[in-house]
């Protein structure tokens, strides 16, 4: 993408009245001042929320937002220019059930509040392959499902789509280690009798993996508020 075109995604971020950049930092003060608020506030009905995580251009969100229009859907992304083209079709689509929230996943908890979300979705998170200090960069190690904890109802669901043997057969670690309930495991989501419905939409990094044959795997679990959540070992 030239920088120009970045510049013009990132201009019109701007003036989405659906996106939200809050400045939160490491260590800083205070909350998104929608945390808690988001269905009063902005989308003005009680309907669940469900949050994509690593969003990207946020396919799952405008998708699930366009068919169940008594859900509201938020695809949270650090990056403007890939966000701009979900909030960019959701605008253009008339959609009032759809936010997109740029910020680190590591902020949520600055930006929900408790039991505020329903679900989860995260597809084809960067599986973060390095030493074994580089796993809490997982969005499904111990340390963020605590952060998703925050604000997930209780046994809320998350979903996990990804590409990586490691990242999966890792999330399956922590899930037993955890005694997390495990709802769905598709080890080849394709040929299972799961792939209906959403789990047949693609997002742009499933459609990169297709043209280079990877098998797509597919989790989704519970999470409980209760759970002291611990890193499985080796
Ligand atoms: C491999 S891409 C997948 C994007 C999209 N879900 C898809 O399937 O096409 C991973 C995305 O997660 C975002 N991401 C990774 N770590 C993040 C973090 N800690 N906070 C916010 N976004 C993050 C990246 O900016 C990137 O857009």
């Amino acid at each position: 993408m030239s920088q120009k075109n970045k510049l013009f995604k990132f201009a019109q971020n701007e003036t989405f009245p659906h996106m939200f950049q809050p400045k939160l930092m490491y260590g800083s003060p205070g909350d998104f001042e929608l945390k808690g608020r988001w269905k009063s506030d902005f989308f003005h009905n009680e309907n669940p929320i469900t949050v994509e995580l690593g969003c990207g251009k946020g396919e799952y969100s405008v998708a699930m937002a366009n068919e169940i229009p008594t859900a509201n859907f938020i695809g949270v992304d650090i990056k403007g220019a890939r966000m701009w083209r979900g909030a960019s079709d959701s605008l253009e689509m008339g959609m009032k059930n759809i936010a997109f929230l740029r910020t680190r996943v590591e902020f949520t908890p600055k930006c929900f509040g408790k039991d505020e979300v329903s679900e989860i979705w995260i597809t084809f998170p960067d599986p973060h392959l390095g030493a074994k200090s580089t796993h809490k960069k997982r969005l499904t190690s111990s340390r963020f499902l605590s952060y998703y904890q925050n604000f997930l109802e209780d046994n809320g669901i998350v979903n996990l789509k990804t590409d990586d043997d490691t990242l999966y057969e890792y999330t399956k670690q922590v899930i037993a280690r955890n005694n997390l309930p495990l709802l769905i495991d598709a080890s080849n989501l394709y040929e299972s009798e799961h792939y209906t419905g959403f789990l047949t939409l693609k997002t742009h990094y499933e459609k990169m993996w297709n043209k280079e044959n990877r098998t797509i795997k597919y989790l989704r679990f519970r999470l409980p508020q209760n759970v002291i959540l611990v890193e499985p070992e080796e």
